[in-house]
């Protein structure tokens, strides 16, 4: 049997790692992928709901595949966060969607693909019309995973942990992903091993709350994260340890230590702030000052001069007065991130913020976020800047824009641009910089690890 599955993937990189995973469970049904919607038996869309857009989206790309549906027999599935927060809404406003699961279940595809075939071969006798799986199932979907396979053979996202207790007023996540739940340190070992012999140089670290990792290890002990870098720093063939997303909450000594000691791991950091006001963050309910997470960013700084740092914030926060997004500006230009992403506020439902009164403006909060935005450039394009002429190394991943052009991404996640062979692509290449731009450096090749020079 021979059929094609085609996955439509939003939102964050655990929904990228979650939509590689439900491909390895569907390669033994015989499923194998394509890019078009077309040619699918199966069309999965892996959601996201933290914003209102990201949902608006899934609705309007629903609408686009539904005139397939009567052109031959296809299965249409929603999966992701948007399906574990909309459940079953989500067949009254598409009725042709077949199965609706959440993150915690996919796992189970194999028997909900069954089910939904036959459905459809007792022709809806039962009214009992689509497959709907949300529940948080007590034993771990990662221990169902068929074993890692790397998509692109030199760099994977692995999930470490998933879910969240934090409970900030504004977000989904904890209701969408679920508690907080850390893997066993053996398991994450075994799946790094199984990498390695796939040849993968790279590795992402990946959870909501990835820094409050506290999987156990052989001797039934609470591991954390700094720990477990460490010993996936232990495997030669990883060359490079990467980690996201972290909250300053969660920071330990552990980590700042791994950061002082471990050559593979990359010398940048991705940790959100949200707001530079001590009022809006205590309204967020993000747990710390702003005073504590600046006190955090300088002892990263000592432990590792070189290293960068991005953020995610929030602007329109409800009750965000002028005066407090004039801190979070200067949070900014203390900082001088290498990088960071903004949003406009997105009042979600069930979630404490979405009720609060003194909404901010649409106008103020379009304002805002375009001031903020140019300020994150500017500090960008410096850190950029800084970095002419020197050699740093790169892992290529796959050809650019231009012809002749592969493209890769610098230690502090800059996309990097060469003039040079594709046969480059899955090697670390020293490169020299020759030009910064706002978002990207272009330079030439110095050397490579596989002895090609440009
Ligand atoms: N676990 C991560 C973030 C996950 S969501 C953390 O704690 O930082 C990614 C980003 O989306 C958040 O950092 C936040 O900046 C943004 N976000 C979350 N909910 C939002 C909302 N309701 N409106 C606008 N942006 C939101
Ligand atoms: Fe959302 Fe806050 Fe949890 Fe991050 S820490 S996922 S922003 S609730
Ligand atoms: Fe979106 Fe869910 Fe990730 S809401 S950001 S896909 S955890």
């Amino acid at each position: 049997m021979s059929e094609k599955v085609y996955i439509k993937t939003y939102g964050c990189q655990m929904n990228v790692y979650d939509s590689n995973r439900m491909t390895d469970i569907l390669a033994p049904l015989g499923y194998s992928v394509t890019e078009t919607p077309d040619d699918a038996d199966l069309l999965i869309f892996n959601t996201c709901h933290i914003r209102e857009k990201a949902t608006e989206k899934l609705y309007s790309d629903l609408g686009r595949v539904k005139h397939l549906k009567g052109e031959k027999p296809i299965t249409i599935a929603v999966a992701g966060c948007t399906a574990q927060a909309e459940g079953g809404e989500i067949f009254k406003r598409a009725s042709y969607v077949d199965m609706v699961f959440g993150p915690q279940s996919y796992h189970e595809l194999p028997e909900m693909l069954a089910r939904v075939k036959r459905q459809k071969d007792s022709q809806d006798l039962t009214g009992n019309r689509g497959v709907l799986n949300v529940e948080f199932p007590e034993d771990p979907k990662f221990d169902h995973l068929p074993a890692i396979r790397s998509q692109n053979g030199f760099s994977e996202f692995v999930a470490i942990q998933e879910g969240c207790d934090k409970f900030c007023h504004f977000c989904v996540v904890p209701y969408t992903r679920g508690a907080e739940y850390s893997r066993p340190v053996q398991q994450v070992l075994n799946d790094i091993k199984r990498l390695e012999e796939q040849g993968v140089k790279e590795v992402t670290l990946l959870g909501q709350n990835v820094n409050g990792y506290h999987g156990l290890d052989a001797h039934g002990n609470e591991s954390t994260l700094g720990r477990l870098i460490e010993e996936i720093a232990k495997f030669d063939g990883i060359q490079t340890i990467r980690y996201m997303t972290s909250h300053p909450r969660d920071v330990d000594d552990s980590l700042i230590a791994a950061h002082r000691d471990i050559e593979k791991l990359s010398p940048f950091l991705h940790l959100p702030v949200q707001s530079g006001s001590d009022i809006i963050l205590k309204a967020m309910n993000r747990k710390h000052t702003r005073e504590f997470y600046l006190g955090l960013i300088d002892k990263f700084r000592k432990a590792r001069p070189d290293m960068a740092f991005s953020s995610d914030f929030i602007v329109g926060y409800p009750g965000e007065k002028d005066q407090d997004f004039q801190q979070t500006l200067d949070l900014v230009r203390e900082v001088s991130y290498a990088q960071s992403y903004s949003f406009k506020y997105s009042p979600r439902p069930g979630t404490p913020a979405w009720a609060l009164e003194y909404q901010v403006p649409e106008d103020v909060k379009d304002a805002r976020l375009q001031e903020l935005q140019t300020l994150i450039l500017s500090c960008q394009k410096k850190f950029n800047e800084r970095l002419l002429n020197q050699t740093m190394r790169v892992l290529f991943e796959k050809k650019g824009k231009l012809q002749g052009q592969i493209l890769g991404k610098s230690p502090y996640m800059q996309s990097v641009h060469v003039m040079a062979p594709e046969r480059l692509i899955g090697h670390y290449v020293d490169v020299k910089i020759m030009e910064t731009y706002n978002n990207s450096l272009t330079g030439t090749v110095v050397t490579s690890d596989n002895g090609i020079v440009g």
